[in-house]
Parts: C-alpha cells; structure tokens; sequence
C-alpha cells in the first residue's frame, strides 16, 4: 500500500499521535488535511516530548516532507510560534521539509474572538464547547468566499481586496454582539508582517502530491479529531467545522480518492469526549472517574476534563462505514486493566424500539438509551504487552467481540504509549 489515511474513529483523543508517528517513520510525506490548531498531538521520540497543533507529525523526523493541505485552515501566527518551540527542541524546518497550500484559508485573530464571543453569549445548552482557536469561524468565511489565503499573502493589492471582502461582513457581525468594528490598518499590517515566514512555505501542494505519488512516494494522510466530530456525520451540531472522516483526505490536498489504499481509524478501548453534545454510552459515577483517571483523560489542547464511559460499537461501526476504514488501531487497552466487569454499547432503544445506527434527529438521540453487553473483565496488567500471548484471555475475547460487532478487523493493537508497545496483525503500508 503506498498511502494511507488515519482517521479518530470516535470524538478524537484516541491516541492517534503514537500510531501516527509509527507510520510516519515509515512515510515520506505527511499531510494534514482537515482541522487546524484545536488539534493536540503529543509525540515522544527517544524520550523527547514534542507536542504539536498545526504542524504534520512527520516535522520531528528528518528526511520527511511534512504537508499542510489546503483542507486545513491555519493560523499564522500559531504556526511561527509552533515552528520555534519545534526548532528550539533541536528539529530542522525549512521549504524542504514544511510545504504550506497555496489555497489554504488563514484564522485571522478575529475568528478566534468571534469564537469565543459566541460560547460566552451562548446559553446553557447552545454552547458547543470549543476550543476557542476560531476555527468555526474561519471555515465559515471559506465556504461563504470571503477567507484570506496564503496565496493572497504575496501582494498587496489583493491582500487589501480580501481583507475588505471579509470585513464587509465581519463588522457588520461584531456591531451585533456588541464588538468593536476591526482595526482595518492594524490587520492589514499584521498580516504583511507575518507573510514572509509563511510564504516561504507556499507550494502548489495538489501537484507536489501527485508528482510524488507519480514517483512511488509513501503518503500518509493525518487526520485530527474523530468522525464523529465531523460537520455532516457527526453529532451536529456538537461537532467541529471540517469534514473528518477519509474522504476529505482527498479533496483537502488535491489528490485523487484513488490515490488511497489503505484507511486506518484509531479507536480507543472505551469512549471520551471533550465539550458538549450527546454521549449515549457516557458514565457518570466511578467506574467513569476511573477510566478517566487511568486513562490521563485531560485534552492536550485545552486542558479540560474528557467526558468517559463505555466502548459504543455502534457508533465505531457507523463511523468504520463513513470512512470506508479497513483495519482499525485499537488504543488504551491497559486502561481496562482490574475492571471486573466491561460493558459494550450494542444498540439502542428509541421508543420501545432497537437501532443499530445512532439516528440523525436531536431530539431522536436525546431520547436512545444504550442497550449493553457484558463481559467478563480482566485482573491480569495488559500494560506492555507485546504479542497476543501476553494477553489475559479476557482481554482478547473484549478485543475479538468489539472486531465482531464493528465489522472490521483489529490491524494494531497499542497497549501503552511507548512506541514498541504494540501488536502488529496488518502492516497499514505493506503491498
Ligand atoms: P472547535 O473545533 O474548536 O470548533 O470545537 C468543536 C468541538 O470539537 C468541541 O467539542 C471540541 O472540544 C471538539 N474538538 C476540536 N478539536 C478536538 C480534538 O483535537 N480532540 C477532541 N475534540 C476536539
């Protein structure tokens, strides 16, 4: 297989980071098609901690191409910052490492306030709890054609027209929730500012894709959050702006959906989810404090507390099929250790009847009740294990049930976050 796809097969958090950096020593290009800086992705390398938001994983690595798609939005300011806490860690960037979309849609710092305006006006129940880095904003002036990109950093005139067209419109919104209109001048001069750092990084990604697939180049495609945080398919509109799931790995860097072999989704072995929106599966007594405690459940973004409860395999079966996922990376394993009973979501009952689909209407979900499946648990540490053997074989049957109900086979098994703790059944990037 020469390119692949990793996508969270839940609400993110589900530990994408350690799996990401096995396949991106194994890469030659890394790319980042969705999402921006309300990612959190924390890397350890020989014992060095990197935590990254907008940059691809495969930065820390020489000899790699790291790639920012133009599905992503990126905000400036962030990523110089994020590329000096990287380089004075003793990593090497420059334009023959870091490629930045020319189409890429910049987070100006006014989507960031406005971010942050509307979840502190919003009220008890309106609020989606994000990340506060504007990145609903910034997708909403893409897709209304009014974003500034990267491209429109290299001349003035056009930078000016951009910024016009976007404050047209942004001023006439802050005047609404009480803000003052934007400082014109200050923008347009910040941004001059900064264009020199990114231009440097600007490529015609889409091409530099397809030239480097043309000459047999490993691409790995690297998803931030989860499927079920994505804008169409996920818990809307408790979600995030982009599209998540494999698909937009394709229309987020240019290069054709034929182009990838092989989908990867990341799964934990339970359920988390940070912000608010629905939860079927969601615990709140100790065995939830439990897994959240054993399971280090903070965000590496924001800090918060995650939400935890029960494995959903309805919800992983539903994301497995929108993503066309063809094995999965189960993650945190060890964090069930002790556990004396686990239990499975395997449906649900709305009004008396079973689905096997989480349905589309909010007050259809607000109303399913988790209908579970227990199984035995295991008092034996999974911690470390390294082949299947070492495992209890509890664990194995939890591992074998959660294959069966979500219709897609186990390729990695992670059992801590040290890279060699993992069980290797399918090579993502084997032919
Ligand atoms: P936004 O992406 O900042 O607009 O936040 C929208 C929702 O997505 C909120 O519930 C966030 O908590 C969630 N979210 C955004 N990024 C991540 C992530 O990387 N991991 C987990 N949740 C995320």
């Amino acid at each position: 297989m020469a390119n692949v796809v990793v996508v969270g097969a839940q609400w993110g958090d589900e530990g994408k980071g350690k799996i990401v950096d096995w396949l991106s020593s194994r890469a030659d290009v890394i790319c980042r098609f969705q999402g921006g800086h309300n990612a959190g992705h924390t890397l350890v390398i020989d014992g060095v901690v990197y935590k990254l938001h907008a940059l691809p994983s495969g930065v820390v690595r020489s000899g790699k191409l790291s790639v920012i798609g133009n599905g992503v939005v990126l905000d400036p300011w962030h990523l110089v910052k994020e590329i000096e806490t990287i380089r004075a860690q003793g990593v090497e960037i420059t334009p023959e490492t870091l490629m930045i979309a020319e189409n890429t849609p910049l987070i100006l710092p006014i989507h960031g306030e406005l971010d942050r305006a509307r979840e502190e006006a919003a009220s008890k129940g309106a609020k989606i709890g994000t990340t506060g880095r504007g990145i609903g904003p910034a997708y909403e002036d893409k897709v209304g054609r009014r974003s500034v990109r990267v491209a429109d950093l290299a001349d003035r005139p056009t930078l000016e027209a951009r910024v016009d067209r976007a404050l047209a419109h942004h001023d006439a919104l802050r005047r609404g929730l009480g803000l003052e209109p934007v400082d014109r001048a200050a923008l347009i001069a910040q941004l001059e500012a900064i264009s020199g750092e990114i231009l440097q990084y600007a490529a015609p990604v889409w091409k530099v894709l397809n030239e480097r697939r043309r000459a047999g180049s490993r691409i790995l495609f690297e998803g931030a959050q989860g499927a079920l945080l994505d804008v169409d398919f996920g818990t809307y509109p408790f979600v995030t702006s982009s599209n998540v799931i494999a698909g937009q790995a394709a229309t987020g860097t240019g290069i054709g959906p034929g182009a990838i072999d092989f989908v990867l989704g990341i799964v934990k072995a339970y359920t988390t989810r940070v912000g608010e929106g629905p939860f079927p599966s969601e615990l709140h007594d100790a065995d939830g404090e439990r897994l959240g405690a054993r399971g280090h459940e903070f965000g590496t973004t924001t800090g918060r507390k995650r939400r935890c409860g029960w494995f959903d395999a309805v919800l992983v079966r539903q994301t497995c099929a929108t993503s066309g996922v063809n094995g999965i990376a189960l993650t945190k394993l060890d964090v069930l250790d002790g556990f004396e009973r686990l239990k499975i979501c395997v449906g649900y009952d709305l009004d008396g009847q079973r689905l096997d689909y989480l349905p589309t209407a909010a007050d259809q979900q607000a109303r399913c009740v988790p209908v579970y499946e227990e199984m035995e648990g295991w008092a034996e540490s999974t911690e470390g294990a390294r082949s299947w053997a070492d495992l209890p074989g509890a664990a194995i049957k939890y591992v074998r049930r959660i294959e069966e109900l979500i219709g897609c086979p186990v390729a990695l098994l992670s059992t801590s976050p040290e890279r060699d703790d993992t069980i290797l059944v399918t090579d993502p990037f084997a032919d």
